[in-house]
């Protein structure tokens, strides 16, 4: 199926799951809407990403604005350098990311050449738009900000967050007051990012409004182990790390153990999270074979990472997508947003034993000093407690002035204290996910034609977990009864909190096809035969196979189903 990526979009938008969005005024690239389906999917999509991150790591969800002044952007260093290389073709006009004609004329690496080389390099490419040769052109950065004015005026900037991050970030004191002062905690937010992406054209792969799915995990710096990682200790995925980038070799498949063993994974944080990432993929439907994690080369890591992989999953139309990132991003935005802000952003530590600490302290003597420099004299005694003195006394500098303080006017005296711990900036490991893409893929890989009935019957094979109707139920005959039988399970079930939907009009091959092709993995039919045994049929969108069932079981049976606590291939 060469043109799956048309397909599933046909199919998206036919059945409500993607729409572009304001249509009727012609569709903004980036943006789209969920349609009914695709916000029911997506919710459940989040809803496992929760289950992981809330109720299995016990990472605690906040929900921040999503726009924050400029002060927050200028200390994580996103008004700086949150850019792309941008390019306009000289004879279309058209804004161009410079790294992708670089890409699309056979040039790797763009993103990380300088400016010159990079406009150099693409003279020869051809433009994504109108396809004729660029020539020389100049490529300079975009910030990809959406900047905004808050409250009339423009009396203070404000930009769109382009990652849920920052506001995690900023609420570091209160978090840390949340969890009792203690390290190791997370925290989780899901909402909107905004990227002002220079020139999307890869529907829902390149969005420039978002749902970001993100944990910060705040951890002590000397202490990267995960205190669960047993969980995950021995799980073997396919890595595809720096070394083998660069000597062009294909990913190992490895236990998380052993790859932190080896060092191929910086420490056990970063292996639990590409482990726990794996397992989640793979439960809301992403085939093993086109999924792989990819370590950035040192070149490609944003600002803030000393280690960073990418989930990527293979898209027969997109080649290999980065999907998820999960990063160590160190003290960076910790230590950066304290310096600006001004606020202390450090844990205290307790020994396990005080410790005995040797200190010198100086002490002048306030009254002759006290004179001497009147106004000057709070900055001489500061100045002199860092001073190294020698036999004649002490140097200091106060206001550009080199002054000499005699031995006789303070006193050194060594002591020995009691120390009983100290302030560190813990590190922190962020697993962050792009939900849209998720999405994509999940529609993508569950799309499959087969044949049923001697016809072409169109399929999303979602997982049960994820699928937005979880069970259509259909009377045989909308008459002689049946039709009250059925709106008696599907209340039932809504009871259980399954979304059924009753549906009695047509053919009922009709409607099996109806709810194969927007994944529903579940029917159930009230026959002739209900009436006197009452028993229904259940049938399993994959294998087409149908089992009677008691219409008491009916609601219990289906949600171990949807819940994959048993296969329908086991009853
Ligand atoms: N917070 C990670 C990212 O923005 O990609």
């Amino acid at each position: 199926m060469n043109d799956v990526y048309e397909k599933v979009m046909e199919l998206a938008k036919r059945r409500g799951f993607i729409w572009p969005t304001s249509e009727c005024y012609g569709s903004v690239a980036g943006f789209i809407d969920y349609g009914p389906l695709g916000a029911m999917m997506k919710r459940r999509l989040e809803d496992i990403w929760r289950y992981f991150y809330v109720i299995q790591e016990g990472y605690y969800e906040i929900e921040c604005p999503t726009i924050a002044q400029e002060a927050v952007f200028i200390a994580s260093g996103h008004l700086k350098g949150f850019s792309d290389k941008m390019c306009q073709c000289p004879h279309c006009n058209e804004f161009l990311r410079a790294d992708h004609v670089a890409e699309g004329g056979g040039i790797a690496g763009g993103a990380t050449m300088s400016n010159e080389e990079l406009s150099a390099a693409i003279a020869s490419c051809k433009c994504l738009s109108c396809g004729e040769v660029l020539g020389k052109v100049e490529v300079f950065n975009f910030n990809l900000m959406f900047k905004t004015s808050i409250g009339p005026g423009s009396q203070r900037t404000g930009y769109l967050r382009p990652e849920t991050a920052q506001g995690m970030f900023v609420d570091f004191t209160r978090l840390l007051r949340f969890y009792r002062d203690h390290l190791p905690f997370g925290v989780v937010q899901i909402g909107k990012s905004y990227r002002n992406e220079i020139s999307p054209r890869q529907g829902m792969i390149r969005l420039r409004e978002f749902t970001h799915a993100e944990a910060e995990i705040f951890v002590h710096p000397d202490k990267k182990d995960h205190p669960n990682f047993s969980r995950y200790a021995n799980y073997k995925m396919p890595l595809f790390t720096a070394i083998q980038q660069e000597k062009n070799e294909q990913p190992i498949t490895i236990t998380m153990k052993e790859a932190v063993k080896q060092g191929l994974i910086a420490n056990e944080y970063i292996a639990y999270y590409l482990a726990l990432t794996h397992d989640m993929l793979v439960k809301i439907g992403i085939k093993t074979e086109r999924l792989r994690f990819r370590q950035h080369l040192c070149t490609e890591r944003a600002h803030y990472a000393s280690d960073c992989w990418d989930a990527e999953i293979y898209s027969s139309r997109f080649g290999w997508v980065e999907t998820v990132g999960i990063a160590d991003r160190t003290d960076y935005d910790l230590t950066a947003h304290a310096q600006h802000s001004g606020t202390p952003m450090t844990v205290f530590i307790q020994y396990e034993e005080p410790k005995k600490i040797q200190r010198r302290r100086i002490i002048p003597n306030m009254s002759v000093l006290g004179k001497q420099y009147r106004t000057k004299a709070k900055a001489v005694f500061d100045a002199l407690s860092n001073a190294t003195p020698d036999v004649d006394g002490a140097e200091i500098e106060v206001d550009g002035e080199k002054i000499h303080i005699p031995i006789n006017l303070f006193e050194v005296r060594d002591e020995v204290i009691e120390v009983r711990g100290e302030d560190i900036v813990p590190h922190v490991i962020e697993p962050s996910y792009g939900i849209d893409r998720m999405c994509y893929a999940v529609l993508e890989q569950a799309y499959d034609e087969d044949i049923a009935d001697g016809e072409t019957r169109t399929v999303l094979r979602f997982s049960p977990t994820i699928a937005p109707v979880q069970v259509a139920v259909f009377p045989l005959m909308n008459r002689d009864g049946l039709d009250t039988i059925a709106r008696d399970i599907t209340h039932a079930l809504q009871k259980q909190r399954i979304l059924a939907e009753y549906d009695d009009s047509g053919a009922i091959g009709r409607r099996y096809r109806r709810q194969d092709e927007i994944g529903t993995p579940f029917a159930i039919t009230i026959d002739y035969q209900t009436k006197e045994d009452h028993t229904v049929t259940v049938r399993d969108r994959d294998s087409m196979k149908q089992i009677r069932v008691n219409i008491d079981r009916i609601p219990e049976l289906i949600s171990t189903l949807l819940n994959g606590t048993i296969h329908f291939s086991s009853l």
